[in-house]
């Protein structure tokens, strides 16, 4: 289209009958224009005096928009040769560097496909940075999150929802614009009073309230503690075996994981042995994930003074220990510090409901204030809403109660597991870290691929997660599975369990 038509195009197509302002008008005609190729690249617009004349309508609304297009890259304005339509063809974008790597060029070219199109190859277009790729190949998340054996999921099916929602509607009946909005830095203050004080007196945890940091879960707690106080290529020690997330965590924080091996009394490391000083050491004292034995008090305060003399992190991780059967639950190793190095984790999704997404982290007094900041910085956050009731679902007692009345059926339903296991295996398969979880560990035999067993399992309907795969060398650790009991009704644990105990005697046999 030539310039001088450009008028009579726009003449033709702008509506005067003040149903849409004329600027948004022009401005998606000539974007339009330019897009489908009819304004061709280079072409040179005519002035806003010009153009604003033709039309009859204010030079301003002309330069307007000539502005606003250039903001989104359809016009380049250059002072002294006015306003050009931009070059958006293919060619002048900035060539993917996968396009031009051996991957793209070489043998898996398909024949008749243009070179130019190797850009779409399904690989390549789905190239990740290498942090991206680091934290996918850590990555372990089910495809199932409910049902026999789930490990690590609590029956959210006993959550008091009725007396969430009357807390919740009674919000909603006045809501209060701050609650709607994002959140403060760290989180709702009264969630944090209130959290403060459970913690106190449930986990022996020394905090005040300023102390916590509210997030989405341990996910986020962890990820935010290593971004403000450790750097990438810095050593982090991480129990062997541990929790799948915490791998994926480190490896998109390009942290240099280091695997230390756990033993009966916890995370057994040797000064000055082979462990390169870490930055933080990330520990679950109370209740090791996923093997399940408690970390020794010899243990904590030798971890404590390593932590002092080396200027080490402790973070611990204190996800489900509220649930231990038969022996009170152990105060936390935050209780212990007396030099401000333990970052406390603490999280709802065991003991309420994952899909909740809360957790909380308890720093020491001088990071208080910079791990708010930070936080705030880092996620813009919200859900002030759920802090608000949640608040309110603590400070009535519904928390202590629900924690009490989980702790009596999850009980039932590991002795129902032990039972059944019992009844199948007599004594030839131990059983570890039953007194206390969600899980326990049904120990196998080194020949027995867990892994494989674990996706039979899964094809015959019980989901079970390989031990193998919690340690950081699959190939050389101990073989294993890890059953959630805490999900399944106590009547549904004996069948489901026959069901995965012909698979487990398929491989035992083999
Ligand atoms: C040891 C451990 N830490 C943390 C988490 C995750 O907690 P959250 O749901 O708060 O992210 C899990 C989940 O299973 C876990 O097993």
């Amino acid at each position: 289209m030539k310039t001088t038509a450009l008028s009579d195009w726009l003449q033709q197509r702008l509506r005067r009958d003040g149903s849409e302002p004329v600027y948004r008008q022009l401005q998606q005609l000539l974007r339009q224009a330019v897009i489908s190729g009819e304004l061709p690249a280079h072409t040179r617009l005519p002035s806003s005096r010009l153009l604003a004349q033709e039309l009859g309508i204010a030079r301003n609304t002309v330069i307007d928009v000539y502005e606003q297009l250039a903001v989104e890259g359809c016009v380049v304005s250059r002072q002294g040769s006015g306003t050009v339509v931009a070059d958006l063809s293919a060619e002048r974008l900035p060539t993917p560097t996968r396009a031009r790597s051996a991957r793209g060029r070489g043998a898996g070219a398909e024949p008749g496909v243009a070179a130019g199109a190797e850009v779409a190859d399904a690989h390549g277009a789905a190239q990740l940075s290498p942090r991206g790729e680091a934290l996918l190949a850590a990555a372990s998340v089910s495809t199932r999150q409910w049902g026999a054996f789930m490990p690590g999921v609590p029956d959210v099916t006993e959550f008091p929802a009725r007396t969430w929602m009357r807390l919740e509607n009674r919000r909603w009946r006045h809501p209060e614009p701050e609650l709607l909005s994002y959140a403060p830095g760290g989180g709702l203050p009264r969630l944090r009073e209130a959290l403060a004080a459970h913690l106190r007196t449930a986990r022996s945890v020394v905090c005040e309230p300023e102390q916590l940091i509210l997030t989405t879960g341990s996910h986020q707690s962890i990820d935010l503690t290593l971004r403000l106080l450790a750097s990438p290529g810095e050593h982090v020690w991480l129990e062997d075996p541990c929790y799948w997330g915490l791998r994926s965590s480190l490896a998109s924080l390009e942290a240099r994981i280091v695997p230390v091996p756990v033993d009966a009394e916890g995370l057994a490391w040797q000064d000055g042995g082979p462990h390169p000083v870490p930055r933080a050491i990330l520990v679950t004292p109370s209740h090791q994930y996923p093997l399940g034995m408690v970390m020794s008090l010899a243990r904590r305060q030798a971890l404590l003074a390593y932590a002092r003399t080396h200027g080490s992190w402790i973070i611990e991780d204190d996800y489900d220990s509220e649930f231990r059967y038969g022996t009170r639950p152990l105060p936390a190793l935050q209780g212990l510090d007396d030099a401000g190095r333990v970052i406390y984790v603490g999280s709802l999704s065991k003991v309420l409901f994952p899909g909740l997404r809360l957790g909380y982290l308890v720093v020491p007094p001088a990071l208080a204030e910079r791990f708010a900041l930070g936080s705030a910085a880092l996620y813009r956050e919200g859900q002030a809403w759920q802090q608000a009731t949640l608040a309110d679902f603590i400070e009535q007692g519904h928390l202590g109660s629900h924690i009490r009345r989980m702790r009596g059926l999850y009980h039932e339903r590991r002795q129902a597991l032990l039972e059944a296991i019992r009844q199948h295996f007599g004594d030839t398969l131990a059983v570890r870290g039953d007194d206390a979880g969600l899980h326990l560990v049904l120990a196998l035999p080194d020949h027995v691929d867990d892994v494989a067993l674990a996706r039979d399992a899964l094809a015959a309907g019980v989901a079970v997660r390989p031990l193998s795969r919690y340690h950081a060398d699959p190939a050389r650790a101990p073989r294993g599975l890890l059953l959630g009991y805490a999900c399944v009704r106590p009547e549904a644990i004996p069948p489901a369990f026959a069901v995965l105990a012909r698979q487990v005697a398929a491989r035992l046999g083999g």
